[in-house]
């Protein structure tokens, strides 16, 4: 026997050696305009400009935004306190998932505390309701790493198939020797910025009986949604980049949004996302969907120059 500690020490000295080691890096303020905190710099830091935030519409610094975020603070105080379930729900919560359902164009939608738990739940009681020996997954190769740990946790039969092949999918879904499918993609790829053929694969869903679930998590003018009749469609999403807050949801029919509440174990057993983030991924929707106040909120550029040094 061998103590955990000194393959801890051996794992942290191999990623070291190939060059991998990574630690996160203070930046002072939001925004893109800041400074890179160095406690041995003279001024305390680097200025920087930078481009790698997923923050794509600047939302996270529009005022109206911010100003949602501090009122939720004064009525409702920091956490919920609870899960959902329990006694961490506020009215914040509803407001904002009739709005992510509007946006969707689904019956209902259920907010979980970040996009990756919302594709773990997902995932999980999908395939749990289906039995996960008569349930066949079907992921893209290069879908997002919270869709492979769904399917994992889900301790499901996956099939993987080539990036962006829908004859694969077709093929996998009519040869499946399982009853009930789910399809899973990223809408958008997180790595390659290629987008997924939504609406070929719903059309093989819908032809197939299989379950269409969409991680529509890069959104930036909009969802890209599929439009087919007869597809059971779930669409994934998260509140912490275009939306600028913290947090994930889940849109479908009623049936499903139901099923997540009662049985998504990434939503039943943790706690409710803050209300200052819900009120601000409900200003940020409101923001991304036109203009406040008269401004186009909708251009990444539109940050007035004083909230980028917040
Ligand atoms: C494609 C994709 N899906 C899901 C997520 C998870 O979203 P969140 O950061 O809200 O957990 C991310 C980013 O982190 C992502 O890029």
């Amino acid at each position: 026997m061998a103590p955990l500690a000194d393959a801890v020490a051996a794992r942290n000295r191999a990623v070291a050696d190939a060059g991998r080691w990574r630690s996160a890096r203070a930046l002072e303020c939001g925004g893109v305009r800041t400074r890179l905190v160095d406690p041995g710099h003279p001024d305390g830091g680097t200025e920087v400009v930078h481009f790698a935030s997923n923050d794509y519409l600047g939302l996270s610094q529009h005022p109206e935004v911010v100003a949602a975020a501090k009122a939720a603070l004064d009525t409702y105080g920091a956490g919920a306190g609870a899960s959902r379930l329990v006694v961490g729900h506020r009215p914040v919560h509803d407001e904002l998932e009739v709005a992510l359902g509007e946006r969707a164009g689904t019956e209902a939608a259920l907010v979980f505390p970040t996009g990756y738990a919302a594709n773990l739940g997902v995932l999980g009681a999908m395939v749990a309701a289906g039995g996960r020996h008569d349930t066949l997954v079907v992921s893209d190769e290069l879908n997002h790493a919270s869709i492979i740990d769904g399917i994992r946790a889900a301790r499901a039969e996956v099939e993987v198939t080539p990036h962006l092949d829908v004859d694969a999918v077709a093929d996998a879904l009519a040869t499946r020797r399982r009853r009930h499918a789910v399809v899973v993609t990223d809408a958008v790829f997180s790595m390659d910025g290629d987008v997924a053929p939504v609406e070929d694969l719903a059309r093989v869903c819908a032809e197939l009986d299989a379950t269409l679930v969409l991680n529509e998590a890069h959104g930036v003018l909009g969802p890209v949604l599929p439009r087919v009749e007869g597809c059971h469609l779930v669409v994934v999403g998260t509140l912490s980049k275009t939306l600028g807050s913290l947090g994930g949801y889940a849109a479908a029919n009623r049936a499903t949004v139901e099923l997540f509440v009662n049985t998504a174990r990434a939503f039943v057993f943790t706690t409710g996302s803050s209300p200052a983030d819900a009120a601000a991924a409900l200003a940020a929707s409101h923001a991304a969907l036109g203009s406040v106040d008269g401004e186009d909120t909708t251009r990444p550029d539109h940050v007035p120059e004083e909230t980028t040094h917040r």
